[in-house]
């Protein structure tokens, strides 16, 4: 037996399935800014970036760096009662960071998901206001608020209600298809009418504290909105006093080009969520709004015991001063649009590829069965998807039927070629029915 099967076979008998999303039998050893290496020694360009919480790659030296002189100082203090110079750097470089120019406050948390509970605590707090509007397909993490905020997976709600009262759910704006299966994107106005009718009909405004948005709604498919409509969610939100918050815990930090994703499309969020990429892979998360959210609840209303870990701190200070030093921002957006430019091609040249969407190193490429009626074709994505694995790409499917292409920001033009050429080569194969009898297992979301 290879040491991968022994490894995923002991796993198999004792990690609860929940824990996992199943894709491949890749059990990685050690990885390197795009590479990573499995424990049988085969090579893989990673194009998931451990969904996309390792923007600046793996083991970037400045990083390990940073852990390791942190680790050697000191490994943890509570911040629920004592200070610590890497928090305190963190906390006030996160609110320059943030768009919008007026004071604010950060606070943190170990994973995406709890900082997008503390969300809906200090929005609730400061407007005194229960209610939560989000996204039809939006996920916003496995805790019982964010997974109360998130509607994409009948298992992840299954079997563990009641969940948190005052969500609802609204349509998002995809620009490809329209909404409830149209093949058309709706107008700005369609698209907020069933909002508003809620507003009309059923939800007192007063009494909504928060939108909360994924600017491009990353695990529902890579969706992007149509033109103008977050800047008439905004207006319609500051109309009634309601919160305008964005959940950039997979779009922030330089995937999309930018340090917070909203910047894209004009606006001033009131509250952001970031995680994910934010420590180069330790578990960090925070919150960051506008100073009066943030010291609307009195201590000590949000602690967590490991939250704010200086080898954490550290490690995210290392990733901003990456993000900046080697203008990986700057080569989020230049590689996007060299990448883009080539798969803008496939969309001509391959009639299963229905869309390429999405802003920097954040891109999707939506296979599809029927290009006019932009019918999702699940099986071919995850058919594509494992052909890729064997040849040394790792890349999943998300939305039922698109491809996630979202590197480390620091991959190299010549990986970008490499993967795209195993891609690309994958959409000639099926195209050609050549991969009909291709075996994949019951893999996915
Ligand atoms: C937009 C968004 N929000 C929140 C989360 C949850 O983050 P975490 O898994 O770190 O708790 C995710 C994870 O995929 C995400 O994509």
């Amino acid at each position: 037996m290879s040491r991968a099967a022994a490894v995923i076979q002991e796993d198999a008998q004792y990690f609860a399935p929940a824990g996992r999303i199943p894709y491949y039998p890749l059990v990685i050893d050690h990885a390197h800014g795009s590479t990573m290496v499995d424990v049988d020694g085969k090579e893989y360009i990673d194009l998931l970036t451990s969904a996309s919480a390792l923007n600046v790659g793996h083991t970037p030296q400045p990083v390990v760096d940073a852990i390791v002189a942190q680790v050697r100082k000191m490994v943890h203090y509570t911040p629920a009662y004592m200070y610590h110079e890497p928090l305190v750097k963190l906390a006030h470089r996160l609110c320059e960071l943030t768009p919008g120019d007026f004071p604010k406050r950060a606070i943190f948390g170990l994973t995406g998901s709890d900082s997008n509970d503390a969300l809906i605590k200090f929005a609730r707090g400061y407007t005194g206001r229960p209610n939560i509007v989000t996204f039809v397909g939006a996920y916003h993490g496995s805790t019982y608020g964010s997974i109360s905020m998130s509607a994409i997976s009948l298992n992840m709600r299954r079997k563990i209600g009641p969940l948190l009262p005052g969500f609802h759910h609204i349509p998002f704006p995809d620009s490809y298809r329209g909404m409830y299966g149209a093949g058309e994107p709706n107008t700005v106005e369609e698209y907020l009418a069933p909002f508003k009718e809620m507003l009309a009909t059923y939800l007192p405004p007063d009494e909504v504290a928060c939108v909360v948005v994924e600017t491009l709604q990353g695990d529902g498919g890579l969706l992007e909105p149509v033109d103008g409509y977050f800047r008439a969610l905004y207006d319609l939100c500051k109309e009634h006093g309601i919160l305008f918050a964005v959940d950039d815990v997979q779009q922030g930090l330089g995937r999309t080009g930018t340090w917070c994703s909203l910047e894209h499309f004009g606006v001033e969020p009131d509250l952001v969520v970031y995680g994910k990429s934010l420590a180069g892979g330790l578990p960090l998360s925070a919150l960051v709004g506008r100073e009066e959210i943030m010291t609307s609840l009195e201590k000590p209303a949000h602690v967590f015991t490991t939250a704010a870990n200086p080898v954490c701190c550290a490690a995210a200070l290392a990733v901003l001063d990456m993000l900046e030093g080697e203008d990986l921002l700057r080569q989020s957006t230049e590689k996007g649009v060299y990448a883009r430019q080539r798969m803008d091609g496939w969309k001509e040249r391959f009639a299963s590829v229905g869309d390429v969407r999405g802003l920097g190193l954040s891109l999707g490429i939506d296979i599809v069965s029927d290009k006019v009626r932009k019918t999702k074709a699940p099986e071919a994505a995850l058919t594509i998807c494992n052909r890729c694995f064997e040849k040394g790409v790792v890349m999943i499917a998300f939305g039922g039927s698109v491809l996630r292409f979202q590197p480390p920001l620091v991959i190299t033009y010549e990986e970008l070629d490499r993967a795209m050429d195993v891609i690309e080569e994958t959409l000639q194969e099926w195209e050609d029915g050549k991969l009909a009898d291709y075996e994949v297992g019951g893999q996915g979301w």
